[in-house]
Parts: structure tokens; sequence; C-alpha cells
């Protein structure tokens, strides 16, 4: 299978949505609290609502997963391959509660719990992130890679907190003190689907966060791998969209970066 079709009414389906957030953001939005620090608004349900919609109307039989309203099976009983959408409707909620430009829409297929599609859109800049198995990652069309640097003291860096202020929020405090102490720099995007596109494109050479979703990093994790950069757990085990700590890198940073992160 190469997953073209998918892709193209991913790629379609994610752009519409991101028309819809930049129209419904101008008209009303009602934020609301789900947990301390954790924002939803009536333009994240909305978007998962058209994007399920839409989904479901060209590949009804797919399960889908969404971050507002969980899981939705497919119509048909399952024979053959397990085919299962992870829809983020807006990754960056609390920017775009604040009118900070930087959210996107994050659109992933798994099949057989293989990632083979992934759509990152992001619709204040028109910016579109593709990949799908096999292919070579894109930006609107065109091929993408990652950066070559080669060490960390060298190295732009991007990563992103947990919402509750446990020991998790803690040791990912630690973590950042130190990797600001021995590299370039290190950005708090506050959209992590946009800190693994960043990687992917070579604007940022590595991303690391624990506490995530598989609707926050699906889709980023193909797009890095098909860009040529290295995705693992924090602790260099292999990248799993259940897990919840990822490490994204151009490849050349990957085993410093295993060891910098170790508390
Ligand atoms: C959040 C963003 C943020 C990350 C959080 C995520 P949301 O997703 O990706 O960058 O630090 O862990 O929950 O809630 O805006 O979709
Ligand atoms: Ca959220
Ligand atoms: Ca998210
Ligand atoms: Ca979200």
């Amino acid at each position: 299978m190469t997953y073209h079709h998918e892709l193209r009414v991913a790629e379609s389906i994610a752009r519409q949505a991101g028309r819809h957030i930049l129209r419904e953001r101008a008209k009303n939005m009602e934020v609301s609290l789900k947990a301390p620090n954790d924002l939803v608004t009536n333009v994240d349900r909305s978007t998962e609502r058209l994007i399920t919609a839409a989904i479901r109307e060209h590949f009804p039989d797919d399960d889908i997963l969404g971050e507002e309203y969980g899981d939705h099976q497919g119509d048909s009983p399952k024979v053959g391959a397990q085919r299962r959408w992870l829809i983020d409707p807006i990754d960056g909620t609390v920017n775009f509660t604040m009118g900070i430009p930087l959210y996107c829409v994050s659109i992933a297929l798994q099949v057989d719990g293989h990632t083979v599609v992934g759509v990152i859109y992001e619709p204040n800049r028109d910016e579109l992130f593709s990949a799908r198995d096999g292919k070579p990652a894109t930006l609107n069309g065109a091929p993408i890679e990652v950066s070559d640097c080669p060490k960390i003291a060298n190295a732009v860096l991007v990563t992103g907190f947990p919402s509750g202020r446990g020991e998790e929020f803690e040791q990912a405090l630690e973590q950042f003190i130190n990797l600001t102490r021995t590299s370039r720099g290190v950005r708090r995007l506050g959209s992590a689907a946009i800190d693994l596109a960043y990687v992917a494109c070579g604007r940022i050479d590595a991303f690391w966060e624990f506490g995530l979703s598989p609707w926050d990093t699906g889709a980023g994790y193909l797009i890095v791998a098909q860009a040529g950069g290295q995705v693992s757990a924090l602790d260099g085990s292999p990248y799993h969209v259940e897990g919840r700590s990822i490490l994204a890198s151009n490849g050349a940073l990957h085993a410093e970066l295993i060891e910098a992160l170790k508390l």
C-alpha cells in the first residue's frame, strides 16, 4: 500500500480544519478548563467534529482517536488491517487562546500500529508538513530534511512541559536548565506537533518532551523520520505512539542528547 490517497485526503481535511479555526477564532471563542493549566475551547471541539466527520465520509470503516472526543469505532466489524486515525484538532491551545499564532492541526493514520500518514498544518503560516511511509517528507509540496548540526553546543533545541505541577514537571525543568546551559538555546513554542515539524525541516535541531499523547506525536513522528531524523523515547528505547516520552533529532545529536537528558 502506498497510502497516496489517504495522504491527499488528510492534507485536504487539515487545510479545511485550519480555515475553520481561523474563521471561528474571529467569531467567538469560549475557553474552559479541563484541569489546572489545561485549557480547551469550543473551537477545539468543533474542529475535531469537522475532522472526524470528514474522515468518516471518506473512510467509514476506520477507527478514530481524537483528543477531545476520544475513541470512535469504524462502521463494519474488523477484518484485515486495523486502521486508526489520530487527531489533534488544535495543538497549541494555550497559544490559540492568547492570540499567539503558533498552533496547528495534526492528523495521522496508523495501520496495524504503524504510522503510515502524517500531516501537520499551521493555518497562520499556511504551512503544510506531510509524510507517508517510505517517501520524503514535504513542506507545501517541497522535500524537507533535518539539520546537520553535529553537537549540542551548536544546537537550537525545543521542549515542552506537562500541564500538571508534579514530579514530571520538576524533572522537565531540570532537563531544561541543563540543556539551556550547554546548548545554543532551548525554545518553548507551546505546540509539540510544530516542534516536531520544525525538527523535520531543520529550523530546530532536536525536540524532547515527556507526558505527551498519541495525537500530539503521531503525525510529527513520521514527518521527522521521513525527513531523515531519528525518533526514540527519551531514554533511547524505541519510540511508541502510546509511550509518553519522545526525543526527535537530526540523528547526529541523538546519542549525545540521550546522555544529556539523563537525570
Ligand atoms: C499541548 C502542546 C504543548 C505540550 C503539551 C500538549 P494541546 O497540546 O502540544 O506544546 O507541551 O504537553 O498537551 O493541549 O495544546 O493540544
Ligand atoms: Ca489539550
Ligand atoms: Ca496536543
Ligand atoms: Ca489539542
